[in-house]
């Protein structure tokens, strides 16, 4: 265990985050088939090339994607959100999902897999997301995939439903430059995803 990072900030921030991700999984439907998710990771990301190893699915949700993957890997799925435990949990008994702050993990994983972690909503120069990015690789052995929904003009920030700013829109040119300081690095803009990936 470590204790050292917390990505929200302050256990308040992290308590707000989680009562509001409760919130949003009490009734949320599976977004993808697992036909779906099999499909669009063969043809974006490297990961099918550690099938047979072990993955975390960090910040897992209700398990759509832990799920799509567990025909080939030996998946734990984590993720803040009670709610979201407990339904992932129900549509898989073959996979370990632990309700907990992946931040708090140790262990090593063949691969790490994060789609849409909320950590990583800034640009990629801010301290908080190298620190949560060399967290997230020290739990990595082989491969590390990261997938964010992103669009152009690259580095303007969204806007919520309120006009106020949202997350960042992230450059590939910026994550590829951090991502290369780390080791094998390739990065791509794909299906309106920048899916990044480093292999160690
Ligand atoms: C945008 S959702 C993406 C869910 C899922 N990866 C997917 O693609 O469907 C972000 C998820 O990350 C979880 N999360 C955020 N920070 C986390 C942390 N530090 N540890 C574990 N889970 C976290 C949230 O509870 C939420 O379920």
């Amino acid at each position: 265990m470590t204790d050292s990072f917390n990505a929200f900030g302050s256990a308040e921030e992290a308590e707000r985050a989680r009562l509001n991700y409760d919130r949003k999984y009490k009734d949320l439907e599976p977004e993808y088939s697992v036909d779906y998710i099999r499909d669009w990771v063969r043809r974006y990301t490297s990961l099918m090339d550690y099938a047979g190893g072990t993955l975390l699915d960090a910040g897992c949700g209700i398990g759509d994607w832990s799920v799509g993957f567990a025909r080939e890997f030996d998946v734990t799925g984590v993720d803040i959100s009670g709610v979201a435990i407990e339904r992932a949990q129900a549509r898989s008994s073959s996979i370990n999902f632990i309700k907990g702050d992946v931040f708090n993990l140790s262990g090593s994983y063949d691969v790490v897999f994060c789609r849409g972690l909320s950590v990583f909503n800034r640009p990629p120069k801010n301290s908080i997301f190298r620190e949560a990015l060399s967290n997230l690789l020290n739990l990595t052995a082989k491969l590390f995939v990261y997938c964010v929904w992103t669009e152009e003009p690259y580095g303007e920030r969204y806007k919520k439903g309120d006009g106020s700013d949202g997350w960042y829109k992230q450059d590939p040119k910026a994550i590829t430059a951090l991502f290369e300081s780390y080791g094998d690095a390739r990065v791509r803009v794909a299906n309106n995803y920048l899916i990044g990936e480093i292999r160690w």
